[in-house]
């Protein structure tokens, strides 16, 4: 159980402790922040709520020890990373039951998440000792006017600090993604997980902690984003911002000073489908890619664009699918579980009675129950209504009849996202000049869009992000380039 076992140290009394110097803490703020099962949509956990000054104390330990750290070799700081890797997966039943609790996540993928997380840190200690290990010899006389006289020497260095900020919907994962490379590369962690899927990764640091990071390295601070979300990006002690989640990234991105930033912002992922097309195949990546985890992904598919002559069939496809969708709660593995909060669950239903009004068909009927949103689909979506656009981030899925694919391709292309994309045809001509013309950061062909395997690169372009993630992206993105250059007297040539 959370809180239980091992981890019995990180709670106190009825409130989730937050971790700082190696230790767990109280806030000395003495307040706490509620986290509402979505599902019960009663409060499930408390957590601290720390204060700006504890949010200092972070930063200064997390400085001092990121100098020792970048002095630990590499070789070592892999081993910890397996170690904590390990730990966390042979923790995984508390921390997937935290999932469930916290985000309503299906017990299945809650374990999942865990697992693929434990990979994730292993995957990344590997390839870390791999790139950061090698550098760079250059020799000046390939430059016009240079004899051979400078040796260069280029190799990776730590940034600093990172401040890792995930989203709910991959608390565990998300978090792994941002603090693995960052501690293979030398770096120090700030984490601060949302509040609602903090107590997953309150577990999740503990793990490092068991695995026995030095004292400082590795941090997490909990509590209201309106007292300490500004005060963290904007804190003088960061020297990079990693941060998965909604426009609040917008915001972010324009108030961070000088450093380097990684931002993954959502997306509104197109799913073209031609008239070749394998329309069975079509429609189990349409379930799966639009309403795994009830469509809170930002991979999610958001909008089918199929054309007019096969729309029909696809439709009937997907209605017999959608009919099959185990609808519950997320401790009996339901397909569709309750959607995060009351506040998205209302915003998803303004979506919905949008499309309702300027004329959408509703294959099944709307149904809602507290934050439980039935699954639903919207035939004959047209450019006026807010779905076309918008990301509901529930189990709500437009679909929009084209007559060519270049009215696809613009449609795709006319939103302000640009994470993903999908398209699904026989003629691999064809789908690799859609693939070209679609303005994403990755086009899938012939499946649903999705950011695994977590080692490949993955980036969004637009209002879908800054940089790319991926395993070796992160670790290069979380490091600076060193150059040392030896000056020789007099030429050199080997051999010569
Ligand atoms: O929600 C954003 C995630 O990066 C999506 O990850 O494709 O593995 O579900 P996923």
């Amino acid at each position: 159980m959370a809180g239980n076992g091992v981890f019995a140290e990180i709670l106190d009394g009825e409130v989730f402790k937050y971790y700082a110097d190696g230790e767990w803490k109280k806030s000395s703020s003495g307040k706490s922040v509620a986290i509402i099962n979505p599902t019960t949509r009663k409060t499930q956990y408390k957590v601290q709520a720390c204060s700006q000054e504890e949010v200092n104390k972070v930063m200064d330990s997390a400085k001092s020890a990121q100098k020792l750290w970048a002095k630990t070799p590499l070789w070592k700081r892999a081993e910890l990373l397996h170690k904590a890797a390990a730990i966390l997966k042979e923790h995984k039943a508390p921390i997937a039951e935290s999932l469930v609790k916290e985000i309503a996540k299906p017990a299945k993928d809650a374990v999942t998440e865990v697992v693929r997380s434990g990979d994730l840190v292993s995957y990344c200690a590997e390839e870390g000792v791999r790139i950061l290990g090698e550098g760079k010899f250059l020799v000046s006389d390939s430059f016009p006017g240079n004899e051979r006289t400078k040796y260069c020497l280029t190799s990776k260095i730590p940034l600093g600090v990172i401040l890792a900020i995930p989203p709910f919907n991959y608390p565990v994962n998300l978090a792994v993604s941002k603090i693995a490379p960052a501690l293979i590369a030398g770096n120090s962690i700030v984490l601060k997980p949302p509040t609602q899927g903090a107590v997953s990764a309150l577990h999740m640091v503990h793990c490092f902690h068991l695995a026995g990071f030095p004292k400082g390295l590795i941090n997490c601070v909990t509590g209201k984003g309106s007292e300490i979300g500004d005060f963290l990006t904007m804190h003088p002690g960061v020297n990079c911002i990693s941060f998965t989640g909604g426009d609040t990234g917008i915001a972010i991105s324009k108030k961070a000073g000088m450093i380097p930033l990684q931002m993954e912002l959502g997306g509104k992922d197109a799913c073209i489908v031609l008239e070749d097309a394998d329309l069975d195949l079509v429609a189990g990546n349409i379930i799966k890619g639009g309403f795994s985890y009830s469509g809170q992904r930002c991979t999610a598919v958001k909008v089918v664009l199929v054309m007019e002559s096969v729309a029909d069939a696809l439709v009937e496809k997907v209605k017999a699918k959608v009919a099959k969708l185990s609808v519950g709660a997320p401790e009996n593995d339901c397909d569709i579980t309750p959607v995060v909060s009351e506040s998205s669950a209302n915003f998803i239903e303004g979506l919905v009675m949008d499309a309702k009004e300027k004329g959408a068909t509703f294959c099944q009927e709307y149904k809602r129950e507290g934050n439980l949103i039935w699954p639903l689909l919207l035939d004959n979506v047209r450019p006026d209504m807010r779905i076309a656009w918008e990301e509901p981030f529930g189990p709500v899925l437009p679909l929009i009849r084209i007559n060519s694919i270049e009215e696809g391709i613009h449609h795709c292309n006319a939103s302000n996202f640009g994470l993903q994309g999908c398209v699904f045809t026989k003629d691999i001509n064809k789908a690799i000049m859609i693939g070209d013309a679609m303005e994403t950061g990755t086009v899938q062909i012939n499946s649903a869009p999705a950011r695994g395997p977590d080692h490949f690169p993955f980036q969004g372009i637009k209002d879908s992000g800054i940089g790319s993630q991926g395993i070796t992206n992160s670790i290069n993105m979380m490091t600076k380039i060193k150059t040392t250059v030896i000056n020789l007297p007099s030429p050199s040539y080997t051999m010569g």
